[in-house]
């Protein structure tokens, strides 16, 4: 997949293939700009056609086959079955409409669904995801609730629709440390539940340890590993997820005066450094 600059494709993720289960969890893992958001928003369908170009032989969600490259839409919608979480929930819900009006875009009546039992699922789901009052929390704007409680009312978004594939994009790292974990914890409390594959962007493999099942390691658009989460630290791996694994700090590397880090302008140079 290349983004157009002035034109020209500039390539940003390529190469890459990987299948999920129901019910199963990835990690996506790899420096700030290799291309994790990227990817997922390709997956997600979210990327408009004027701004990139992606090209993939096949793609099948739910074993339906899907067409990855972008419709000609001016908005880019959802693809159908898979839902996404981001970061920042402030940004990514409508700041200008209730929390029942964004549930309402994403369940709407019709098709022999009344606009009662649109009302009665969200509010099911608000509390399903931890919500206390739904009645009132429902007619209140994103701006009035606090971060985690936009974190959660975004969860509900993305899972009342029951999407085959969630996509959670650092979904935690705005949120502090312990809140992080009952959000996380949140998440795969209910895709387990609901049978939904997961996946989770993250730089953090400690989270990716505790939450997944496999991880994918991209640098620069690539794909440098694809294994069992719990393979990761095996000498089996690429130079580049071992050198990756020597920068996560342990509690032992009190003594270090600097942490090992990998230098984006320079790979090859940063794995040296770090592996010798
Ligand atoms: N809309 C865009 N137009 C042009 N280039 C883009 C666009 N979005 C991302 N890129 C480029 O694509 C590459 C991958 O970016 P991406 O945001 O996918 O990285 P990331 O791994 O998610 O990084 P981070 O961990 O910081 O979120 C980067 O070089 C980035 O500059
Ligand atoms: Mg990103």
């Amino acid at each position: 997949m290349s983004y157009i600059a002035d034109g020209e494709p500039i390539p940003a993720v390529h190469g890459i293939s990987f299948s999920l289960a129901p019910s199963e969890r990835l990690a996506i893992v790899g420096e700030s700009g290799s291309g994790k958001s990227t990817l997922a928003t390709a997956v997600a369908g979210l990327i408009p056609w004027y701004v990139a170009e992606i090209t993939c032989e096949s793609a099948r969600i739910g074993g339906v086959p899907v067409e990855m490259r972008a419709g000609r839409d001016v908005i880019p919608r959802r693809r159908k079955g898979v839902s996404m979480i981001f970061q920042d929930a402030m940004t990514s819900l409508d700041p200008v409409a209730s929390i029942a009006h964004q549930f309402r875009t994403v369940l709407p009546a019709g098709h022999g669904t009344t606009r009662a039992q649109v009302r009665r699922t969200t509010l099911e789901w608000l509390a399903k995801v931890g919500i206390h009052e739904p009645d009132r929390v429902v007619k209140l704007h994103p701006h009035e609730l606090s971060g985690g409680m936009r974190q959660r009312v975004m969860i509900a978004l993305a899972l009342c629709s029951a999407p085959k594939a969630l996509i959670a994009d650092e979904p935690t790292s705005a949120l502090d440390a312990s809140l992080s974990r009952r959000i996380m914890d949140l998440i795969l409390e209910l895709t387990e539940e609901l049978g939904t594959a997961l996946i989770i962007i993250t730089h953090d493999v400690d989270l990716a340890r505790t939450y997944t099942d496999r991880t994918l390691v991209l640098s620069h658009g690539e794909m440098q590993d694809l294994c069992a989460t719990s393979e990761l630290s095996s000498p089996e791996r690429s130079a580049y997820t071992r050198a990756l694994m020597r920068c996560v700090p342990r509690i032992t590397d009190y003594d270090l005066d600097t942490l090992p880090t990998l230098m984006t302008s320079n790979p090859s140079h940063s794995i040296a450094e770090v592996i010798s």
